[in-house]
């Protein structure tokens, strides 16, 4: 379907490339009954089901609009006037928007060279002042990951008043990434927030579902500043169909696991610099003018998200969308060649 860019191939959002499960689809239309009835003032059921599905208390359930709307309540829960945050650049589009809106000094820390974030360069940045330090894992734009071990050492090295936020949203696709459950990982480090959502693994970027879990004192201070019925009943049928179809959900992932390898590869061989991803998108290194590959993808519908100067991030499509990309590629590739 084309977007309103006109884009027949919409490979800027890391975005799920199918449509959602025929089961959540037909869960979604039986609520729509409903809709005349509030959902939960507060949203306990809903948590529940998270609860129960990651086998963690109820306690240290938090949920909201997507997981940016829970990392959002989240700022607003701890920052006040003078604190600041400590992320990635480039990192995901919303944190520094995030430190904006709730007024944090945002201390924004260049990747290193392997595309991975400079964990000592971000330690370096954190004082008595700063309430959340940003990981993504695996980052975006990048796909990259760091391991527990290197995790650990870095928590070992923040002091307990700056919450460690953790953004697992593309950990599904990171299936060989290996790590402590979570309730372990809570349990021995308290101010370790890890943010998980049903958009990307899950395919329901457009429903809004997402979570965080934390120690409870960190998960009740987060409720406490969230707007009432912040969950609708829609998302609770959504998200009832969705966990409990996850055979389908992994039979998709692998799918498109073995899509974002076969793009990878494609790419390498045309020379381009891929960092291995652990998520649904690949970061094709690019410090240099990509106006060849901007042309050539624009001219076969392909959307992706470019950071000038920095690189190119693509999501992963169904086939015939990743075969447009390597034509894209392949065909800029030829012109930049003619032209030496
Ligand atoms: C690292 C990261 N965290 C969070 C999100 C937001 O996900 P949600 O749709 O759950 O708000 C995104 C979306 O692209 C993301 O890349």
């Amino acid at each position: 379907m084309a977007a309103a860019s006109g884009a027949r191939h919409l490979l800027a959002q890391n975005e799920h490339p199918y449509p959602p499960l025929p089961s959540v689809l037909a869960a979604l239309a039986g609520a729509v009954a409903d809709l005349n009835r509030y959902p939960d003032f507060r949203p306990e059921r809903f948590a529940g089901i998270i609860a129960d599905w990651q086998g963690v208390p109820a306690g240290q359930v938090v949920v909201g609009h997507g997981s940016a709307g829970v990392a959002l309540d989240l700022f607003h829960s701890v920052v006040r006037a003078g604190d600041n945050v400590v992320h990635s650049d480039p990192c995901f589009d919303a944190y520094p928007l995030f430190c904006g809106i709730a007024g944090a000094e945002a201390r924004a820390v260049p990747l290193g060279p392997d595309a991975r974030h400079d964990l000592a360069a971000m330690a370096r940045q954190v004082d008595a002042r700063t309430r959340i330090i940003v990981l993504c894992n695996p980052h975006n734009p990048t796909g990259t990951v760091y391991s527990w071990a290197e995790l650990t050492g870095f928590l070992r090295q923040v002091p307990a008043t700056a919450l460690v936020l953790l953004d697992e949203a593309y950990i599904d696709f990171a299936r060989d990434w290996r790590a402590p459950d979570v309730p372990d990982r809570i349990a021995a480090w308290p101010n370790l927030v890890v943010l998980r959502t049903l958009s990307k693994s899950h395919g329901l970027a457009a429903l809004r579902i997402g979570y965080a879990i934390a120690a409870e004192p960190v998960a009740r201070r987060v409720r406490e500043v969230q707007v009432p019925y912040a969950v609708n009943r829609l998302q609770e049928a959504g998200l009832l169909a969705a966990v409990t179809a996850q055979e389908e959900v992994d039979r998709r992932i692998a799918e498109i696991t073995a899509e974002r390898e076969r793009l990878r590869d494609e790419l390498l061989a045309l020379g381009r610099s891929v960092p291995p991803s652990l998520t649904n998108f690949l970061w094709v290194e690019a410090p240099g003018d990509e106006g060849a590959v901007a042309a050539e993808l624009e001219r076969l519908g392909v959307a992706v998200r470019f950071y000038p100067g920095r690189g190119i991030r693509i999501a992963v499509g169904e086939k015939d969308a990743n075969d447009a990309v390597i034509e894209g590629f392949t065909r800029a590739h030829r012109t930049v060649t003619a032209l030496r």
